[in-house]
């Protein structure tokens, strides 16, 4: 099976890859990636010579349709991915996220090629935070920043490009990643860094915004079983039931590295913050038979802050302008 990644060089593309070369060693990877700020070679040295690389944006249709042409599937992973750069430039999401997913479908109506649309949870927008619901299939689309909402306008690309044209695709919204390679902007990141650095952990306002944690191995065997069974047109929640409001992560965090449970600041809120995301991943575990394996969240953290304990040269070129920018907002 020939197999296009995109965005393979960012944190969720790269252990799909990793992932991939591992299990299927029958598997033909190409990996299209642009390399922003986000995507980093280093991420991909464990499989370098097990891979074909194309740097190049997924806006560039004559590139895209050469390579979509040599594919059996193409895994659409990449995407401006961060809630708080598109409060501050949303205009290379619009770019990427809308126009790139739109080229993509374009390309595999073309040539015929199943498509995977990795998408988040986000794009049904927020529950309360005492709402005992959780997103469904159903739950209509309701989203809150601009990433959220190109997310979204690109899931409806996937659903209209399904109908109007039959192209086999498939769409997953999956809740928050973490685990190694994830970049340094994101919160379990910047604060496992910070307490490595020793600087107290920043959490956004109270502290009390939940989100549905789940390690990157999770969603990516899940993206495979959904490519490999999943019913074509069909969306798929991916979560792991790893409900956690911020304050807990931080004090998990701080419990990790030895330190006091309330070593941490508040800073400035983002705006427009999304309150609690929650998954219902019935569909994708009854009808797929599809399982989490990292259940246990405090180990799962446990190994990741190992991770970047062992890998600081993959993560230090970044901190410093990561902090500086978040500095420069009070955040
Ligand atoms: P990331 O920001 O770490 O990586 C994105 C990758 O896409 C980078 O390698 C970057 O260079 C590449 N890229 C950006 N623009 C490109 C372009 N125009 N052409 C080609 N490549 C380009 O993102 P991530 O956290 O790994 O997220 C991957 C996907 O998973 C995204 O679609 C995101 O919406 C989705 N997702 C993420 C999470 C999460 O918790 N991180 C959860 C659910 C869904
Ligand atoms: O739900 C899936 C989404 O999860 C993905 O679609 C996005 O690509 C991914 O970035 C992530 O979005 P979030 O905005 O939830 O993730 P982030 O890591 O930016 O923040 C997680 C929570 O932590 C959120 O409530 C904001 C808060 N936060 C974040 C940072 C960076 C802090 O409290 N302090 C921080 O320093």
């Amino acid at each position: 099976m020939r197999v296009l990644i995109t965005g393979g060089a960012g944190f969720i593309g790269a252990n799909f890859t990793h992932q991939t070369i591992r299990e299927r060693p029958e598997a033909q990877v190409t990996v299209l990636d642009a390399l922003t700020y986000a995507g980093d070679l280093k991420s991909l040295a464990p499989v370098d010579h097990q891979i074909t690389l194309v740097r190049g944006s997924i806006t560039d249709s004559d590139l895209v349709d050469r390579l979509v042409a040599e594919s059996d599937v193409v895994v659409h992973f990449a995407a401006e991915s961060h809630n708080d750069n598109s409060l501050d430039d949303p205009s290379p999401f619009v770019a990427t996220n809308l126009v790139g997913t739109f080229t993509l479908l374009e390309a595999v109506r073309r040539h015929g090629v199943r498509f995977h649309h990795v998408s988040t949870d986000e794009v049904y927008g927020d529950l309360e935070l005492d709402d005992p619901a959780k997103f469904t299939p159903e739950t209509p689309y309701n989203p809150s920043s601009p990433y959220s909402a190109t997310k979204a306008g690109s899931d409806l690309l996937v659903r209209a490009w399904v109908r109007s044209f039959g192209v086999r695709a498939t769409i997953s919204n999956c809740s928050n990643n973490y685990g190694p390679y994830q970049h340094v902007e994101k919160f379990i990141p910047r604060q496992i860094t910070n307490l490595i650095d020793g600087v107290r952990p920043k959490l956004y306002g109270a502290g009390l915004n939940v989100r549905d944690w789940i390690h990157v191995e999770d969603h990516n065997s899940a993206v495979w079983t959904i490519i490999d069974h999943g019913r074509i047109g069909e969306t798929y929640l991916i979560g792991a039931d790893g409900e956690k409001n911020n304050l807990e992560v931080v004090r998990t965090l701080l419990e990790v590295f030895g330190r006091d449970a309330d070593d941490f600041d508040h800073v400035t809120d983002r705006p427009g913050h999304d309150l609690r995301y929650a998954i219902d991943a019935t569909r994708l575990r009854q009808e797929l038979g599809w399982q989490p394996r990292f259940t246990d969240f405090r180990s799962g953290l446990q190994a990741t802050v190992d991770w970047y304990r062992e890998h600081e040269a993959w993560w230090r070129p970044r901190k410093a302008a990561v902090e500086a920018k978040y500095a420069a907002t009070g955040q």
